[in-house]
C-alpha cells in the first residue's frame, strides 16, 4: 500500500495551499491577505474585512457600498425557510438550527448551488453573509418564545443583528456606538484562522465538489464542540463557577494539572507565544465595560485566573497561554448574548473565512478530493461464522 506519514491531528501536514491568511505561532503574528489584525482591528470594520477576505483587496468605497447594497438586498429569509424553525424543540441548540438552516438555504436556491462565475459567487457569498445573521437571531428569538424580528434595510450589519437580537414590538432597540464597534471587532477578530478545524472541514467537504451552503454548513457543526468555537461558552461557565464560589482558582488549576479539565480558552495548536486576537480582545472587553459603566465581575476573574495560569510551570512549560476565546465571552455579556449563542456568533464572524477558502479551493484546477490515509490497526483476515455457529 506505499509508506504512510503518521500525523495524528495534522499537526504538521500542510493539506493545501493558500493566499488568505497567514499565522506566524512563534510569534504571536497574524495577517489576512498581508494586512496585520492589529491593524484592521484599529482601523476595518467587518465587512471591509469580509471583502478583503474573500476578494483579496481591501474595497474602495464604491465596493463597499455596493457589497453594503447586496448585503441589505439578501437579508430576508424565504418565508418557507421560516417554516423551518417551527419543527425545532425551544430548547434546541441554535448551533443546530443555523446549521440546518444555512444547509436548507441550497434548495431555495438552486441556482447557486453550482458556481460558474463572479457574479453567482458574490451572490452566494452575500447571500449566507446577510443571512446567517437573520438565522442566528430567530434561534436565538424561537428559544425565548420572541416573535422574530424582520431585518431593517436602513441599519448597519452590526446594528441590524443587535436589533433582530433584542428589539421587541414597538420598541426598536438602540445599542450604543460603543457596543456596535465591540460587535464589529469581535466579527473581525473571528473572521478567518487559516486550516483550523472548521476551515479544513469545509475545504475537505468542497473537495468532493459540493456545494456552497452544504461545505458551509459542514464548517458551523465541526465549529460546534468545546475544544473549537464551543470553547468561549465553556470559558464563561468556568468563570460563572469560580464567581459563584464553587471552586477557587487555585483549585480551578490544580484540577486542571490533575487533567480532570482543560482550562478553557487557553492553548492554541499553532500560537506558542501569544494569541494576538486575545491580546486586542482583552483591552477591548476593558474599553467596552468602561465606556458602557458596565462591571463585569467576570472580568476581573479572567484576569486573575489568567495572570495565575501563566505564572504557572505547567501552563509556560506547555506554552499555553489565552486564546480568542478567553475574553471574547465578556464582550457577547455585554451585548446581551446568551451564553448557549457564543459559537453561533463565533461562526457569524467565521463565515468569510470559510467562504473565501472554499472559493480558493473551487478555483484550484489542481485540487483533489481530501482523503487521508490511516494506519490500520483492526483484525487480520478471518473467516466468516455462520449466525448459528457465533456464541
Ligand atoms: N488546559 C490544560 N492543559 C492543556 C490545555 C488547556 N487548555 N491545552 C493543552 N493542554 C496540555 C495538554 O494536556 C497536553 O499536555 P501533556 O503534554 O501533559 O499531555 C499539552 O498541553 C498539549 O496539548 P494538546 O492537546 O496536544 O494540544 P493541541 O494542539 O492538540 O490542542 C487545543 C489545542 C486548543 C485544542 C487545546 O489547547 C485545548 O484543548 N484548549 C482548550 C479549548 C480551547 O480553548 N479551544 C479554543 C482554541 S482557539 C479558537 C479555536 O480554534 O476555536
Amino acid at each position: 500500500t506505499g509508506y504512510i506519514t503518521y500525523d495524528p491531528g495534522y499537526a504538521n501536514t500542510g493539506s493545501c495551499s493558500s493566499s488568505i491568511t497567514f499565522v506566524d505561532g512563534e510569534n504571536g503574528i497574524l495577517r489576512y491577505r498581508g494586512y496585520p489584525i492589529e491593524d484592521l482591528a484599529a482601523h476595518a470594520t467587518f465587512i471591509e474585512t469580509a471583502y478583503l477576505l474573500i476578494f483579496g483587496e481591501l474595497p474602495t468605497r464604491a465596493e463597499r457600498q455596493e457589497l453594503r447594497d447586496i448585503l441589505s438586498e439578501q437579508e430576508l429569509l424565504h418565508e418557507g425557510l421560516r417554516h423551518h424553525f417551527e419543527g425545532f424543540p425551544s430548547n434546541g441548540h441554535p448551533m443546530a438550527i443555523l446549521s440546518a438552516v444555512v444547509n436548507a438555504l441550497g434548495p431555495y436556491h438552486p441556482d447557486l448551488l453550482e458556481i460558474t462565475s463572479k457574479e453567482d459567487f458574490l451572490r452566494a457569498a452575500a447571500k449566507i453573509i446577510s443571512k446567517v445573521r437573520t438565522i442566528a437571531a430567530w434561534a436565538f428569538r424561537k428559544a425565548q418564545g420572541l416573535p422574530f424580528v424582520y431585518p431593517d434595510p436602513k441599519l448597519s450589519y452590526c446594528r441590524n443583528f443587535l436589533h433582530m437580537m433584542h428589539s421587541i414590538p414597538y420598541k426598536q432597540f438602540e445599542p450604543t456606538d460603543a457596543q456596535v464597534r465591540a460587535l464589529s471587532l469581535f466579527f473581525l477578530l473571528h473572521a478567518d484562522h487559516e486550516q483550523n478545524c472548521s476551515c479544513s472541514t469545509v475545504r475537505m467537504v468542497q473537495s468532493t465538489e459540493a456545494n456552497l451552503f452544504a461545505s458551509v454548513s459542514a464548517g458551523i457543526c465541526a465549529l460546534w464542540g468545546r475544544l473549537h468555537g464551543g470553547a468561549n461558552a465553556g470559558v464563561i461557565e468556568m468563570l460563572q463557577n469560580i464567581h459563584d464560589g464553587d471552586l477557587s482558582i487555585q483549585e480551578c488549576l490544580e484540577r486542571v494539572k490533575k487533567k480532570e479539565f482543560r482550562l478553557m480558552g487557553f492553548g492554541h495548536r499553532i500560537y506558542k507565544s501569544f494569541d494576538p486576537r486575545a491580546k486586542i480582545l482583552r483591552q477591548a472587553a476593558h474599553d467596552m465595560l468602561a465606556s458602557t459603566g458596565n462591571d463585569d465581575p467576570l472580568l476581573d476573574i479572567a484576569l486573575e485566573l489568567a495572570d495565575a495560569a501563566m505564572s504557572d510551570e505547567y501552563f509556560t512549560e506547555r506554552k499555553l497561554y489565552p486564546n480568542v476565546d478567553f475574553y471574547s465571552g465578556i464582550i457577547l455579556r455585554a451585548l446581551g448574548i446568551p451564553v448557549n449563542m457564543f459559537p453561533v456568533m463565533f461562526a457569524i464572524g467565521r463565515m468569510p473565512g470559510w467562504i473565501a477558502h472554499w472559493n480558493e479551493a473551487n478555483m484550484d484546477e489542481a485540487g483533489r478530493i481530501h482523503r487521508p490515509r490511516q494506519i490500520y490497526t483492526g483484525n487480520k483476515p478471518r473467516k466468516y461464522i455462520p449466525l448459528d455457529s457465533r456464541l
